[in-house]
């Protein structure tokens, strides 16, 4: 039995060799897709190379190195086994705060005083005491949770869309199609935190972004793929949208062509909102690795009708 660990960004296998070793020291973990063998019966993965699982006979569960899992989904060779995410594994301090910038670049004007600074205009304008921006989170599951409590904590009159109601301290929830409009009316500032799935993407497109109030920004820190790019454009350049702050694209690295990159009412961020934490990463897989081991189903797996 071993756990193969093949990321992308392969100067972090030793951070991962160390957390696990830290953690569960009996667990034999190798390394990137050369190391794959009849040996290794779990795998850890963020976008997993072309044929990974061909080349890997013996699996038992696939985990996800982060709490998305469409980057394993997109490749049809994944076998019919236990797909698992991680859940929060640190995730949801960084997202709380990557909301909160947000929400308070918004709330004192800090874009309009960007914009200032790019024409050398010194233009000290007080925002004043104004009631807090509405925001709404697409998508109140165990991220938009933690955030939307960081945003209550701050002050922030928060609601949620899922598909199941929910029950967040001081957060209206909804949920459903039915719900969705009368969600987006009351958002000012919307964060999109939903999983790619065939039902959400492409979702945020020019229907959805005309049922905000006038002068409403986008945060988008889920999936590139759920927005319609020219239509969220096309949204800010007729003056509906006030803009957007995005971290996540449909081709990443954001290509430098890509109108994103120089749009005056749109901040990019470089897919940074939020970091699996290594140790607490490690903790969950080695657990449900225990759990599986002895017999028990694993908890945090994705159910493959929903996609999520
Ligand atoms: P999660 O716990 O699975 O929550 C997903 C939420 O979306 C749930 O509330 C779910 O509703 C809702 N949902 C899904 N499909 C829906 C639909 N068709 N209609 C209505 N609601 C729907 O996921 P999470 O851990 O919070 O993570 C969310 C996403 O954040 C990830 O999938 C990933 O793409 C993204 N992410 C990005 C970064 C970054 O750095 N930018 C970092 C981490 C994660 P129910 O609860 O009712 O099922
Ligand atoms: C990051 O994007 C994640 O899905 O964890």
């Amino acid at each position: 039995m071993s756990l193969l660990i093949t990321t992308p960004h392969t100067s972090k296998y030793e951070n991962w060799r160390e957390a696990f070793a830290q953690i569960a020291p009996d667990l034999k973990v190798v390394c990137g897709a050369e190391q794959a063998s009849e040996e290794v019966t779990y795998v850890l993965t963020w976008h997993p190379p072309k044929g990974l699982f061909q080349s890997l006979p013996n699996l038992r569960a696939v985990f996800s190195m982060g709490a998305g899992v469409d980057h394993i989904t997109s490749d049809p060779s994944l076998p019919n086994v236990p797909l698992i995410r991680q859940r929060d594994a640190g995730m949801g301090t960084q997202m709380s705060e990557y909301a909160l910038y947000a929400a308070l670049h918004y709330q004192r004007d800090f874009d309009i005083v960007r914009l200032n600074q790019q024409s050398q205009t010194w233009a000290p304008f007080v925002s004043g005491v104004r009631p807090r921006l509405n925001i709404g989170i697409l998508g109140l599951g165990t991220l938009g949770s933690v955030v939307a409590n960081a945003l209550v904590q701050n002050g922030f009159p928060v609601s949620g869309w899922s598909r199941s109601k929910k029950e967040v301290d001081g957060v209206t929830s909804y949920s459903g199609e039915g719900e969705l409009g009368d969600f987006l009316a009351q958002t000012e500032l919307l964060l999109c935190l939903l999983p790619d799935t065939e039902q959400t993407r492409g979702m945020v497109n020019q229907n959805l972004l005309q049922q905000l109030p006038k002068g409403a920004v986008l945060v988008n820190v889920a999936r590139g793929a759920l927005v319609n790019d020219d239509e969220l454009l096309q949204a800010i350049d007729s003056g509906h949208l006030r803009g957007a702050m995005l971290d996540v694209f449909h081709i990443e690295p954001l290509p430098t062509e890509h109108r994103f990159w120089s749009h005056p009412n749109i901040v990019v961020t470089p897919h940074v909102a939020a970091e699996t934490v290594y140790a607490a990463s490690a903790q969950q897989v080695s657990l449900e690795i225990q759990r599986m081991e002895a017999g028990l189903p694993p908890t945090e797996v994705v159910d493959p009708s929903r996609g999520y």
